[in-house]
């Protein structure tokens, strides 16, 4: 079988779905790898690296396509809402396409895929049990993502990190707070502490606590507690408005003391929550910068635009989508061992075998034989189970 890697085609966009560093393992599997020309330049991974490793370069994107029976990407179309589209026509019939699909996110997008006769694997659906951890490329990228929206914050902010004590006097240390201490938050939180600031974060779900202090944050307690916080999957349950406005009022005063404020709290499949209102960004000192990690989803701030970045009130707020791909070398390395440990998982003897008993298969396959085949995504956009499904809930 072969594995077709084309190159990126988001504006922007310099991740590459595998790097050379796994063809050998994918080819001691069995398969055969073909990579678009320059489809690693922009990570650091030459053409000449690929070849090296037992890929074969091919120039032109539309062989890629016809080609592959496996194609992998980063931002498949459905995440990729700007060029994505233009690959539909290259989808063959019965071709695996694998990466982040964002299938939550517009159903036109799945139903042309579905269309298309491919079989389509959401990355993004990766199931959070033990057995699937190093195939979570979100988890990957959002620990990319916490790492630099430290860095993009301090390269802002006027003032240093850290404490210092110099013949010129002494400097305070910066202060920076946290809300949503999930992958990419307690990512910043290491970071921000590496660079020497007062780090303090605060999440919905209490059982992030013990992370935060272990990592030298101090976790912000507020007196108010949701009832049902995480599901079983361990993301974060959406709460009711009531819940939300009762967040922004206790969260006031310490956005207000705080020199960077970096928010990640995203819930799955839904909007954002706003958590800093443009009252509350108005109170900050002018200066103070925040990175919205939640902006793709609407953001946690009031006054983020999405992919944007202002300044109001004096303070500089980043509404920053794809952070991962300004980090692309490693973001990639990252993305393509998950890859590679998914597709190993599926590959037997050189093809791919489709174990729906499996829940990593099962959970991640959105489309087959020309249906959207996914129950969770189905159920998302109110899409009447198909008969196998009901069959199987009813026995
Ligand atoms: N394989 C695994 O077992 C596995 C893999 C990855 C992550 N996880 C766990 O899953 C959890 C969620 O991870 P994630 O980073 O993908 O989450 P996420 O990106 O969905 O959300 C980010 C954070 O925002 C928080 N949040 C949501 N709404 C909030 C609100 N109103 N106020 C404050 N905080 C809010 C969430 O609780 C979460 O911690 C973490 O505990 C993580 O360790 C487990």
């Amino acid at each position: 079988m072969i594995v077709g890697v084309p190159r990126e085609s988001f504006p922007g966009e310099r991740r590459v779905a595998l790097i050379p560093g796994v063809v050998p393992n994918l080819v001691k599997a069995g398969l055969e790898v073909i990579v678009e020309a320059g489809a690693g330049s922009e990570a650091r991974y030459p053409d000449a690296d690929y070849v090296n490793k037992g890929a074969k370069i091919v120039a032109d994107r539309a062989e890629v396509f016809r080609t592959a029976d496996i194609v992998v990407q980063v931002l498949c179309y459905g995440s990729n809402d700007r060029t994505g589209k233009a690959d539909v026509p290259l989808y063959r019939r019965g071709q695996a396409l694998i990466g982040f699909l964002r299938p939550l996110g517009d159903v036109h997008s799945v139903e042309e895929i579905a269309a298309a006769g491919v079989t389509a694997f959401s990355i993004e659906l990766m199931p959070r049990i033990t057995r699937a951890q190093n195939m979570d490329a979100l988890s990957s990228m959002s620990t990319i993502a916490g790492y630099k929206a430290v860095l993009l914050a301090g390269d802002t902010l006027p003032r240093i990190f850290p404490m210092l004590t110099t013949a010129a006097g002494t400097i305070t240390p910066s202060r920076v707070l946290i809300i949503g201490a999930g992958v990419a938050g307690l990512q910043a939180i290491a970071t921000a502490r590496r660079l020497g600031a007062v780090v303090s974060a605060y999440d919905l779900r209490p059982a992030v606590k013990e992370q935060v202090q272990s990592l030298g944050g101090r976790f912000v307690e507020l007196p108010i507690e949701a009832a049902d916080a995480q599901d079983a999957g361990g993301y974060a349950k959406a709460q009711d408005e009531a819940f939300y406005q009762r967040q922004r009022e206790l969260l006031g005063k310490v956005v207000a003391e705080s020199d960077v404020v970096i928010t990640t709290a995203v819930v799955p499949g839904k909007k954002s929550p706003v958590l800093v209102t443009k009252e509350m960004v108005a109170a900050m000192v002018p200066g103070s910068v925040i990175v919205d990690l939640a902006a793709e989803r609407g953001g946690n701030c009031e006054l983020t635009r999405t992919g944007e970045k202002i300044v109001e009130h004096g303070v500089t707020i980043f509404g920053v989508i794809n952070l991962a791909s300004t980090v692309p070398y490693h973001a990639s390395q990252m993305y393509s061992k998950n890859l590679t440990n998914f597709l190993l998982h599926m590959v037997k003897d050189g093809k791919l075998q489709l174990n729906l008993e499996d829940e990593i298969t099962r959970s991640t396959m959105i489309t087959q034989g020309g249906e959207i085949v996914n129950p969770r995504v189905r159920e998302f956009y109110s899409l009447a189970p198909l008969a196998a499904q009901s069959k199987e809930a009813n026995s």
